[in-house]
């Protein structure tokens, strides 16, 4: 197969331990979802092309370790990147807190004009949901990403999400 494609996009994937950053990445790349993966150890990769308006995009996509003792790992891969997509719990109030944590490492480790989305997960478990989302959009304004609510076990605003870092980008 030709691997051909008219742009390449680094995408990094950011966020607390648990929030399904990894379950996001293999909804949208392999149409997967697992309840009991590890937590990421370091990076991992994963690539995808994907087809705008007769283009081809390649995106290469960089799931990095929610967990503390992991960040050392993680941070040099911002280099480069043009896009990042920080990930909180809707169910999970303190991920949401730690969002500007994580901005602050964007703002400290990526090149300046990087676009970022910001994605509140789990949107199934409606029950359980401690996050509104006019919360979750004021913290979105205040570090001027896009703000979009998904869910990795259904898959609803999966590929949505990505469109729309993509946009941005492109
Ligand atoms: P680290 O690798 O530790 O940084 O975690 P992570 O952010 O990659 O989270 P991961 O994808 O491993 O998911 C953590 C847990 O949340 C797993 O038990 C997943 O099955 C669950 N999970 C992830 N996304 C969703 C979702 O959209 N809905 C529900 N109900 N559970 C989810």
């Amino acid at each position: 197969m030709i691997d051909s494609f008219n742009y390449l996009f680094k995408v990094i994937v950011i966020g607390d331990s648990g929030v399904g950053k990894t379950n996001l990445l293999l909804r949208f790349v392999n149409h997967t979802f697992y309840n009991d993966l590890k937590s990421t150890i370091g990076v991992q990769f994963f690539t995808k092309v994907i087809s705008i308006k007769n283009e081809h995009i390649k995106l290469q996509l960089w799931d990095t370790a929610g967990q503390e003792r992991y960040r050392s790992i993680s941070t040099s891969y911002y280099k480069g990147s043009h896009g990042v997509i920080i990930c909180f719990d809707l169910t999970h109030q303190e991920s949401l807190d730690n969002v500007v944590k994580w901005y602050e490492e964007v703002k400290q480790q990526a090149d300046l004009n990087v676009k970022i989305i910001l994605i509140g997960n789990k949107l199934d478990l409606n029950q359980q949901r401690v996050v509104g989302s006019d919360t979750a959009q004021q913290v979105a304004k205040q570090i001027g990403a896009g703000y979009i609510e998904t869910s990795a076990l259904t898959a609803q605003n999966v590929d949505k999400a990505f469109e729309l870092l993509i946009q941005e980008i492109h």
